[in-house]
């Protein structure tokens, strides 16, 4: 793959990658402001059947985040359909250990790239929940726009939060 980043490197999933991910998903801080069909506690089962998703690619596409060797996150994006099938929905987490060191925004940055120039998107965006400044912040870092502020539009960790959507147009067709 192009390089696309220096802090890390988005990669194919392999079946073998499964512990760690197991290891780094197992974290309520990492599951806080992901939807609830993130599994907690995160077993090695639910790593596998991931990872079987993601080798599948049915819904979207799904790298892992390398840095140094390890496992260090998971970034995927998943096109809509019909009218705005020339959209796609970032997600994304970061193992706690490596949080703080850029490696979002870098990975956001790539994967961006990669949707527009090689799946042929057009506009990629992020719902982020609004107490997730960090991740709002590591958006902004790689060039996406907020844009909205839905207010209530989460119910999550027993209480509504406004959602945020970042989103990041390809300015050059
Ligand atoms: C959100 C997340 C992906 C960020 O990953 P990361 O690799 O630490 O992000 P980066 O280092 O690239 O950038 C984070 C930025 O947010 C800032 N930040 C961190 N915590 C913050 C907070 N509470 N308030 C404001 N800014 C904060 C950092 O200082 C950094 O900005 P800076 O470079 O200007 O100092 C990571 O915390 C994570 O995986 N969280 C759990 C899963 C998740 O929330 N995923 C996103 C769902 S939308």
């Amino acid at each position: 793959m192009e390089k696309l980043t220096n802090t890390c490197d988005l990669a194919t999933w392999k079946m073998e990658y499964a512990r760690e991910l197991a290891e780094i998903a197992n974290n309520l801080k990492v599951k806080r402001y992901l939807r609830d069909a993130f599994p907690h506690p995160y077993a090695l089962k639910d790593a596998q059947d991931f990872i079987a998703k993601a080798l599948k690619a049915e819904d979207g596409f799904y790298f892992c985040i390398q840095a140094g060797g390890n496992l260090t996150g998971s970034i995927s994006v998943r096109p809509r359909a019909d009218v705005e099938r020339f959209s796609g929905e970032i997600g994304y987490f970061i193992a706690e250990e490596y949080w703080g060191r850029g490696i979002a925004t870098e990975a956001i940055r790539a994967m961006t790239h990669i949707a527009i120039k090689q799946y042929g998107l057009h506009r990629l965006f992020a719902l982020i929940d609004a107490p997730n400044q960090a991740s709002a912040r590591a958006c902004e870092k790689a060039g996406y726009t907020f844009e909205a502020r839905l207010k209530d539009a989460v119910f999550k960790n027993d209480q509504f939060y406004d959602q945020m959507i970042y989103a990041f147009v390809d300015s050059n067709d």
